[in-house]
């Protein structure tokens, strides 16, 4: 993948760019940081188990915008692809993805520029997440640009699956005898994981329930 037609092209306004999303990406793990303490301060529970950011390689944004028709350019990379930031929280259990979402949009300095809640609409590949694509202002010493970041929401076994999924589909040639097969079988171990989440829920509504009760007595 030849990256150089990116970075020849203008490296002052791709250092920038970059500089631009790495900022985001720190703004938005530290909004993370304060809602996930202030949830600890005030109901004694941690939501979020664990937070992976990362930015878009060159190779991978080239091939995007290859994918998508687009001409190579740092004009385009920007408005087009929209996960060069990304941040990936993820959560003990499928009521806190809801809360935390809900959390993240009430932020007053941050918009909510697109939602897909493919938990609610899993993919035909039985990917499960809650996708936000955000904006937010990053304050230069002479200008605010605002700047693009996706969030993805899931919990401990949506992550599982769709690590192993990734690592088993998307980076090998699959014959195409075996591609059905394979299909068929992530779709029953994402169905599998989906009912132990549904299960360790039902488990979490029972005792909040009990504790509920308890105080209340
Ligand atoms: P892209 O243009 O490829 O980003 O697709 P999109 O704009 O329709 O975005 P989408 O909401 O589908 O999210 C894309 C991101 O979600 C990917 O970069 C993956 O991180 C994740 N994702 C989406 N579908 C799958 C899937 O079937 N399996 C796995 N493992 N991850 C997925
Ligand atoms: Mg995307």
């Amino acid at each position: 993948m030849d990256t150089t037609q990116i970075l020849n092209e203008d490296i002052d306004s791709w250092e920038t760019a970059m500089f631009l999303y790495n900022s985001a990406l720190k703004e938005v793990g530290t909004k993370l940081d304060i809602l996930n303490d202030e949830f600890v301060h005030i109901h004694k529970y941690n939501p979020i188990e664990y937070i992976k950011k990362r930015i878009k390689t060159p190779e991978s944004i080239v091939k995007k915008l290859k994918r998508d028709n687009y001409e190579v350019t740092i004009e385009n990379m920007v408005k087009y692809i929209k996960d060069i930031a990304g941040i990936r929280i993820v959560c003990s259990f499928t009521s806190d993805i809801y809360r935390l979402a809900e959390m993240i949009g009430k932020q007053n300095d941050l918009t909510v520029v697109s939602i897909k809640d493919y938990i609610k609409h899993p993919k035909a590949s039985g990917y499960k997440s809650f996708h936000m694509q955000v904006s937010l202002p990053i304050f230069l010493s002479d200008r605010v640009v605002d700047t693009m970041v996706e969030i993805q929401i899931r919990t401990i076994a949506m992550d599982f699956w769709a690590s192993l999924e990734h690592k088993l589909r998307y980076k090998k040639d699959i014959p195409a005898d075996q591609a059905q097969q394979l299909q068929e079988e992530l779709l029953a171990c994402a169905a599998q994981s989906a009912q132990l989440d549904n299960r360790m829920q039902e488990i979490r509504n029972q005792l909040v329930s009990r504790a509920d009760k308890g105080n209340q007595s």
